[in-house]
């Protein structure tokens, strides 16, 4: 028997639980305080001790170190992606940028949420003739003002997307499962962890969708001797995708590489040594757009080898990812598998 057929249809319920309450809190960049206190009340109870660092990130300690043990640090990001008030017209229209990467065409239709609650569409102009896709100076947001007195928004306001999570078949769909995902298997890794012979330092991180800010100062405070990210990857398995080896069902992606680092060799062997071991399903991730925590750990202090364990995702960035249950079921049993068996070196 694997660890795969042992795999108690609890654990999908309790991943799915954890993702219901944590997509539906915003969290843009800079702004992880409701997640964050969210995460800090579920783990506590499971973990040695617990901080908040200088910049915002959830950091908490469990297990002793054994003879043949490590200190081995994960992170998994709590922010997510939005977009920030820039200027309001007359008329009560607001107009937006980006904070991390959105892509235009997610965006004309699509409804917002501002920390404060304000609500909002996404409006488009196009002028006549138009072929070309609208830009972002092209879009504004409608937050059902007509002047710029009774706009509940002022400029430096941020929102994200305003989405109900949505089960397809053994799918889910939803806003912010870039990484609030990770973060659900992470927090369920937490709480059943078994016997170990390693220490562990688990990261929630602040502004990955920026430039991973959170991932480097924490990494730089641990004396972590390894690491893995736990994120999201993009797929290859939709009309006309990129090629990319990676679909939706296929089992946690083990990152090789992405635009911004090489995983440690030894720590994707572990990985791929583990799985198969246990019979669990995976792939392999070559990731040319985007990167994860893992590439500032890895050059913390000294350096600290890392890699990433992917969870596959369609429709990054947008305010409908899609994610496959499985694919968090088989995530959660290599996480538990590699921090309680042996260490990649
Ligand atoms: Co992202
Ligand atoms: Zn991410």
């Amino acid at each position: 028997m694997t660890i795969v057929d042992s795999l108690n249809g609890d654990t999908v319920e309790n991943i799915k639980g954890l993702l219901r309450e944590l997509v539906q809190i915003p969290a843009p960049a800079g702004h992880e305080g409701r997640v964050r206190q969210a995460i800090q009340e579920i783990i506590t109870p499971h973990v040695d001790s617990i901080k908040v660092d200088a910049l915002g990130n959830l950091i908490a300690r469990k297990g002793r170190k054994a003879a043949d043990g490590r200190h081995i640090l994960l992170s998994a990001h709590m922010d997510e992606i939005g977009v920030i008030a820039t200027h309001i017209d007359a008329n009560g229209f607001v107009r937006f940028t980006s904070v991390g990467a959105l892509f235009l065409r997610y965006l004309p239709g699509g409804h917002v949420r501002f920390l404060d609650g304000a609500r909002g569409l996404v409006g488009v102009n196009i002028e006549p003739g138009q072929t070309k896709f609208p830009s972002m100076e092209q879009m504004f947001l409608d937050v059902g003002a007509s002047n710029r007195q009774d706009c509940p928004v002022q400029v430096g306001d941020l929102a994200v997307f305003d989405r109900p999570m949505l089960e397809i078949g053994n799918r889910v769909v939803g806003k912010s499962l870039d990484n609030r995902t990770g973060v659900a298997v992470l927090i369920e890794v937490i709480r059943s962890l078994g016997e170990s012979p390693h220490t562990f330092t688990f990261v929630f991180s602040v502004q990955e969708e920026l430039s991973r800010q959170g991932a480097m100062t924490a990494a730089f405070a641990s004396d972590a001797e390894m690491a893995i990210a736990v994120d999201v990857t993009t797929s290859g398995d939709t009309p006309q995708a990129a090629r990319m080896a990676v679909s939706l069902g296929g089992g946690p992606a083990i990152k090789v590489r992405d635009q911004g680092m090489i995983a440690d060799a030894r720590i994707v062997r572990w990985m791929a040594d583990s799985a198969e071991q246990a019979g669990i399903p995976h792939q392999y991730e070559v990731l040319e757009l985007g990167t994860t925590d893992a590439q500032m750990i890895q050059v913390a202090r000294e350096g600290i080898p890392s890699g990433c364990l992917s969870i596959p995702l369609r429709y990054l960035h947008s305010p409908a990812e899609m994610v496959d249950l499985n694919d968090l079921a088989q995530t959660y049993a290599l996480l538990t598998r590699l921090l309680t068996g042996k260490a990649a070196f």
